[in-house]
């Protein structure tokens, strides 16, 4: 596998830096204070072709590899991690597993919609009582003959008062456990819908989480993806790639939170001299850089497995731990460096360690990344 990258990765990294640093950058501290989401930057994301950028081209995507999308968000997340996760969850959750588990007509109903940016997707899995242990969801679909009759709650849903489309995973045969979960596609205003309340969240606080309720909602029998209990392992395949998305937002939110702390630490003075004049503080950048550098090399190496249709799975839960991990660790000394100024909101960095916590949460806990990875070493 080279290791080399193309012009044209390192001219969507260069976009993604461009949009970033001149949009994202302008009005995140307001979003994130008032929990505003982003609706106005969404829609220039998907004129970037941010929207949907691993889809072919034949259903209006941009026909982009895994790394480019990786490099993308990295870029995004050094400054906005709540804009990044709204881009994550389109691409690799909705978008990835629609194009590749989806009929041709559900490809042509749906997937043009969320590729193209016109429509916004979530990903329904986790409930109230299923999150790490998501085989054991208790969303229901009975058969109805003409339609299935989907009942039950999703919690901590991204996207999930302000998407068009949802993937819901629901239970069609408890008597098979994980596989009688089914994958259902469910439009909003669909009667029986309804958002649930929105969460009040520690991190990414400009992206929209809610609980979302099911009372006996009529989901056409179309809306079925990719077969009757196919739905948890539609699950866990997504998954895997959505974890390599959100170990690029962990790494770019390590990249973004090491610039700030540089440049500080080129200004601020204590003792008659900049900060970055003493070894505590090169100590400290030293091994940020050195730890960024470890969870790039992992991040880059699972979107390049998954790029050369080579097992990506165990790959991407080295990296989303790893880089979550660093993430975390890279943030707090991020506000360390900054001292004082590292605690109020202008300085950015008090965000950017709120938001890393996630990253060891969502598409699946740093505990579940272990186990997936042990269990490759034991099977
Ligand atoms: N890739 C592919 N298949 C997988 C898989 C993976 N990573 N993990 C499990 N499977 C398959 C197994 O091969 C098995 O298939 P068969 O029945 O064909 O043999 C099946 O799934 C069941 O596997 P297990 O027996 O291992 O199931 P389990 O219940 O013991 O454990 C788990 C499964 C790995 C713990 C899984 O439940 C898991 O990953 N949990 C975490 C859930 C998660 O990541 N939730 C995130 C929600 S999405 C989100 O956060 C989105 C957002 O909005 C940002």
């Amino acid at each position: 596998m080279t290791t080399k990258l193309t012009q044209e990765q390192n001219l969507i990294a260069e976009a993604a830096r461009d949009f970033a640093q001149n949009y994202l950058d302008t009005d995140i501290l307001d979003r994130d204070k008032k929990e505003l989401f982003p609706s106005h930057w969404v829609k220039q994301m998907a004129e970037l072709g941010f929207m949907g950028m691993m889809v072919s081209p034949a259903y209006e995507g941009s026909g982009m590899d895994t790394l480019s999308y990786v490099m993308a968000m990295e870029e995004i997340s050094k400054v906005d991690a709540s804009t990044a996760v709204i881009m994550s969850v389109n691409n690799s959750l909705v978008c990835w597993g629609l194009e590749k588990y989806g009929n041709e007509n559900q490809k042509n109903t749906f997937l043009r919609e969320l590729a193209s940016g016109r429509k916004l997707g979530a990903f329904c899995l986790s409930e109230p009582e299923a999150g790490s242990d998501a085989a054991h969801l208790k969303t229901r679909a009975l058969d109805k003959g003409a339609y299935f009759e989907l009942t039950g709650t999703k919690n901590w849903i991204t996207n999930g008062s302000t998407a068009d489309l949802y993937l819901v995973m629901a239970q069609t045969d408890p008597a098979l456990g994980h596989k009688g979960i089914s994958c259902f596609i469910v439009e909003k205003g669909m009667e029986g819908f309804e958002i649930g309340p929105k969460e009040d969240k520690l991190g990414i606080r400009s992206s929209d989480t809610h609980s979302l309720l099911f009372n006996q909602v009529k989901v056409p029998k179309e809306n079925l993806v990719g077969g009757l209990g196919f739905g948890f392992k539609f699950a866990m395949e997504t998954i895997n790639g959505g974890r390599i998305g959100i170990a690029a937002q962990a790494l770019g939110i390590a990249q973004g939170a090491y610039e700030h702390s540089l440049a500080y630490s080129k200004e601020r003075k204590t003792f008659g001299k900049p900060i970055s004049e003493h070894q505590a503080i090169q100590f400290k950048l030293a091994k940020i850089k050195t730890d960024i550098e470890a969870a790039r090399t992992l991040v880059y190496k699972a979107a390049r497995l998954k790029d050369a249709h080579q097992s990506f799975d165990v790959a991407s839960a080295m990296a989303k731990y790893y880089a979550s991990k660093v993430a975390m660790e890279v943030t707090v000394e991020a506000v360390q460096i900054h001292g004082g100024n590292g605690y109020v909101r202008a300085y950015h960095v008090e965000r950017m360690m709120r938001d890393a916590k996630i990253t060891q949460i969502y598409e699946g806990t740093s505990e579940i990344q272990l186990l997936v990875i042990a269990r490759s070493l034991l099977n």
